[in-house]
């Protein structure tokens, strides 16, 4: 594991930005995980810019996102859908046919979509790289902290912390879905690479537990200390309480 720190948000982003766009450069059909959340939408921004430069062609990329919520249309100003059309996908030149995200809430046969979710990820080859974000109780996707963790893509019953948390992007806490689908734990870890950003103060306790040396379920991101090809990029403020030797690189 390599803990990268950057000096703020804009170089997180910008570095984040380049690792992914080194990552379509080498292999230009790469199969990309996608998160949403404040923290990645930065690393959006960057890579929008890079694209309407011309320093990357997104055109025959595959995405497969994380997670979303269940009972929102995918017109909901709050779905992960709208969220990553209105955010990437309207302005840059991927195909639509090449983007993926779980579930929907035409979605019925739960345990059908969520299986057929995972066999579309190994039918593209497995997921190249992995962009994550971090919840503030340390989900990844939406993996809850609990007594087990789901390897396989699920339907989860979101916690109160999480409600919580993204209340802030709904009128009111009632609004917020209770249910949403994500990927499993077994899914993020099968990722050949994974790029796991936090940036803020707000993060820095939960960086400090999740990234130790001790694994928990009760800290899903923990497991992520197991992967062999896992970047952390975090900007100061969220690598505030992580002991010197923890810091295996600074930029
Ligand atoms: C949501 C998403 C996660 C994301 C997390 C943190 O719950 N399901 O994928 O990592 O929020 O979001 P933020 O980046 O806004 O702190």
């Amino acid at each position: 594991m390599k803990i990268i720190i950057c000096k703020d948000y804009e170089h997180m982003s910008r570095f984040s930005a380049d690792i992914v766009i080194e990552q379509i450069r080498q292999k230009p059909d790469s199969v990309i995980g996608l998160a949403t959340g404040s923290t990645p939408l930065g690393m959006y921004k960057e890579l929008i810019r890079q694209y309407k430069k011309g320093r990357v062609d997104f055109s025959k990329v595959v995405t497969f996102n994380l997670d979303e919520y269940l009972g929102l249309s995918p017109d909901h100003p709050q779905s992960y859908h709208y969220f990553m059309f209105n955010n990437f996908f309207n302005h840059i030149n991927i195909k639509i046919e090449n983007v993926n995200l779980p579930g929907g809430i035409t979605a019925y046969n739960l345990d059908g979509v969520c299986r057929e979710y995972d066999e579309k990820i190994e039918k593209a080859g497995g997921i190249d790289l992995q962009i994550l974000g971090i919840g503030h109780n340390g989900h990844i996707g939406f993996n809850e902290p609990g007594k087990k963790l789901y390897t396989q893509t699920h339907i989860v019953s979101l916690s109160h912390e999480t409600i919580k948390a993204n209340s802030r992007f709904f009128d009111h806490i009632d609004e917020v879905p209770r249910k949403a689908i994500t990927m499993g734990v077994g899914g993020i870890m099968r990722a050949k690479k994974i790029l796991l950003l936090a940036s803020g103060k707000d993060k820095a306790a939960i960086i400090k537990k999740a990234f130790s040396g001790i694994i928990t379920t009760e800290i899903p991101a923990s497991l992520l200390q197991l992967h062999k090809d896992i970047l952390v990029i975090l900007d100061k403020e969220a690598a505030k309480e992580l002991k010197l030797d923890n810091k295996r690189f600074c930029a």
